[in-house]
């Protein structure tokens, strides 16, 4: 089997966690996608999905799957998402894709983490896979720096 057909059935198994009735959380990345696009096979069964990044939430309308912004929801029942290194003992890295910080957001509003990877991601050793720094905008007025003032940039002086 070619990785993209191994990305296609682990993303259609992931079907089977979510919660009929309940709004998903959805991750990012090539595995994702084969996650969304059987998702969209079973959309009405769902009011929606919560996205962890701009290209997902792209993908999940254009199969016609409302996208929730996480303010407007509550705590979701499970997020779905891939990884870029597992091993043996379970731990993984994830971020390679640059949606990490607001992945861990999601995740961390959700009851269950259903990670979805093919054997590629299956290593000896963390650490191989390049990571992304993400720079985030919307905190700056909180740095130290800001001519804005801020509770942050007061405690600054
Ligand atoms: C996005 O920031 C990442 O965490 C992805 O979820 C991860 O890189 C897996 O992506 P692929 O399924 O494309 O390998």
């Amino acid at each position: 089997m070619t990785q993209d057909e191994l990305k296609a059935l682990v993303g259609q198994a992931a079907l089977q966690y979510v919660v009929p009735g309940e709004i998903v959380g959805v991750g990012t990345g090539s595995t994702v996608n084969k996650f969304i696009d059987a998702l969209a096979g079973i959309k009405d069964r769902i009011p929606g999905a919560v996205s962890s990044s701009v290209a997902s939430t792209e993908r999940l309308q254009a199969a016609g799957i409302r996208v929730f912004d996480l303010g407007e929801v509550g705590e979701l029942a499970v997020y779905i998402d891939g990884a870029d290194e597992i091993d043996g003992r379970g731990y993984m890295v994830k971020g390679g894709g640059a949606a990490l910080t607001r992945e861990k957001i999601v995740a961390a509003q959700s009851r269950r983490f259903i990670c979805i990877a093919d054997e590629s991601k299956r290593v000896e050793v963390l650490g191989r896979f390049p990571l992304p720094v993400e720079v985030i905008p919307w905190p700056r007025s909180a740095s130290c720096g800001s001519s804005r003032p801020s509770a942050a940039s007061r405690r600054c002086a």
